[in-house]
Order: structure tokens, then sequence, then C-alpha cells
């Protein structure tokens, strides 16, 4: 019998002018495990039995650093980041060895051991080896660091021009199922099979809807629609993860004089907004310009996108110094 059942029927192929996905991942030599900066060759040495691995308990953040027009370089929410590290391990009941100030501490370190002015960040928490059943409380718990290079996770062209979505077949996960708060490693599937399945219909990305057909949330990203001037992202009590980003965009939107309203959104609101956007670390605030066909506005990227976006790059790179308190400097 054949693993592969050949290539799917029916594919339209990728989107020439948006590619990702294909590139091998350049990565930092140096990684940090458990409190100290080790070789990558200590990674490749992860035992098979790693729990993780089997049964997908795990947690892990992403996390970019930027390079600022003075030369320097910042973290952007890192403490942030390893907060919601550390509530992710809670909601799976694991206990890392190290501390949130360890793996803040590790981060900047791990930039600066493998001279990184710029780049993402992904601290993962694991159950190692030990028991093999499905319960296995007293495996150790490992906490790594890992930093690679990305440039704009859905193509750079994308900030500019937008993307095109698809309401995807799959839902996001029930609250009774999963922990939407968390970012668990195991839960990733859903957003890779909605991805998945967008890529190969043509689109760029999935945008989700919940069980009982509110729109949830992108593969990766938090969305939000602009309606006559107003905001409107989905509130946290539906099945998101709760989006740094979107907190940032929010604070911002509002600083900007705009109302954000955090309520539940129908599958047509998203195709008559004025704006829709995505909002995430790696996918940072990406226009979207048409969902399951449907042109939204005038179907390039919208003045309140415009304007939020450079805001957001302008803290970011540390251009805009109204936010200090989101960047760390390594
Ligand atoms: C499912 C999901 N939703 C939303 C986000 C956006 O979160 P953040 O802005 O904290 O990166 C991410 C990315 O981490 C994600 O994986």
């Amino acid at each position: 019998m054949l693993w592969s059942r050949g290539a799917p029927r029916g594919v339209r192929g990728e989107n020439p002018t948006i590619r990702e996905g294909s590139a091998m991942t350049e990565h930092g030599d140096k990684i940090w495990k458990n409190g100290e900066i080790v070789d990558w060759k200590v990674a490749g040495s992860t035992s098979l039995l790693t729990h993780t691995l089997h049964y997908g308990v795990g947690a892990f953040e992403g996390i970019r650093a930027y390079r600022r027009g003075d030369g320097n370089t910042s973290i952007f929410r890192l403490q942030d980041h390893i907060v919601r590290l550390a509530e992710s391990c809670h909601l799976v009941m694991m206990k890392p060895r190290v501390t949130v100030e360890q793996i803040v501490d590790g981060c900047l370190q791990v930039l600066r051991e493998n001279s990184m002015s710029e780049g993402y960040l992904r601290p993962l928490v694991t159950i190692g080896a030990g028991a093999m059943g499905v319960y296995a409380p007293n495996n150790p718990i490992e906490t790594y660091i890992i930093a690679w290079k990305w440039g704009a996770y859905l193509g750079a062209e994308a900030l500019d021009r937008g993307i095109r979505c698809k309401v995807s077949s799959f839902s996001r996960h029930h609250i009774n199922v999963a922990f939407a708060k968390g970012k668990l490693v195991g839960q990733y599937i859903n957003s890779v099979m909605a991805k998945q399945e967008a890529k190969l219909d043509g689109f760029d990305e999935a945008i989700l809807t919940d069980v009982n057909g509110y729109v949830s949330e992108g593969s990766g990203e938090n969305v939000f629609i602009v309606k006559k001037g107003v905001l409107t992202t989905p509130p946290l009590s539906a099945s998101i993860l709760a989006g740094i980003t979107r907190e940032t965009i929010i604070t911002l939107a509002r600083e900007e004089g705009l109302t954000v309203k955090e309520e539940y959104i129908t599958r047509d609101e998203l195709y008559l907004a004025d704006e829709v956007f995505l909002t995430g670390t790696a996918a940072e605030v990406t226009p979207v310009v048409e969902v399951d066909h449907r042109v939204i506005g005038t179907g390039q990227r919208g003045e309140v996108t415009r304007r939020l976006q450079a805001r957001y790059f302008d803290i970011v790179k540390g251009k805009d110094d109204s936010h200090p308190e989101w960047l760390t400097r390594v």
C-alpha cells in the first residue's frame, strides 16, 4: 500500500506572487536549553522518545526582534510572550525547571550568541523522554530557545498588497476540546490543516470559524474587520489565542481615536467589511483584500489598516518611542 495517494486533484496551484513554506529555515547555531547556551547539535540528539513528539503536549512562543533605525536591536513585548508561555504551561500542568526571568534572559542570550540583529525567537517547552504512556508525570520538562531568520511571514508584498483568504472548512477547537488561550503544540494540527487547505485551494491564508459559525481567527493570526471606521475583533471569550499583536493594535487604534469593539463577527460581516486585516507576531499587520472570492472594500489595503500598520512598524523598529515598555534592548 502506498503512503501517498498522489498529488491532490483540482489543485489550482500556489499564487506565484506570494510564495511561502518552501525554503529551508536559516537558524542560529546556538540554542538555549534549560538555562545554558548549547550547540545546535545538542538539539539534534534529542530523544525520539520525547513525549511531546508523540502526544503533542508542549508549549511554545513566537517572538520577533527588530533592528532599529539607530542600529540597535529590540525584542517586541518579550516579557508578555514569556508570561503567555508560562500560562500555556500552566494549562497543561507542565512545570519548566527554569523561571520566566531565566527564559526572558535566555532570549537575549540566544540573539547575542548567534550575532543576530533581527530574527524570530521560538521558546519551546517539551515533555522529555521517560515513560511512554499518555500519563507521564515524571518525565523531565525541557525548555529550549531557538532563533531563526524570518522575513514577512506571508510574503513581503502581502503587507502592501494584501492577501486572499478562505473561510476554512475546519472549525476552531471548541473551548471544551482544547485550550484556545494556550499556544500548545498539538493544537496546531488544526492550523496546519486549515492553512494547507487554503494554500491548495489557491488562497494565501485560512480564516477559521468556531463550532457555532462565528469568525474566530486565522491559522496563526487574529482577525479584525473595519466597518464605517469602527474596528471589531472577536472577544477573548471566543475560541481565539489572546494575541499580543491583537492587544497592541487595540491599544494603538484607541490612541488614534478609533472605536474598537470586541464582539462576535459573522461570516457575512466579514464579507461586507470595508477593511479586514490579520495580526500576529509572524504576520505583523497584514491586509486582507479578498475572502472566499468576495472583494473586501476597494480590494486594496484600506486607510485604517495602513495607518495602524505604519504605527505598528514605527514602534517595533524604534521610530516611534510612545511605548518604550514594549521594547527590550538586546
Ligand atoms: C492561532 C493563533 N492566533 C493568533 C496568533 C497571534 O498571536 P500573537 O499576536 O501573540 O503572535 C497566533 C500567533 O502566535 C496564533 O498562532
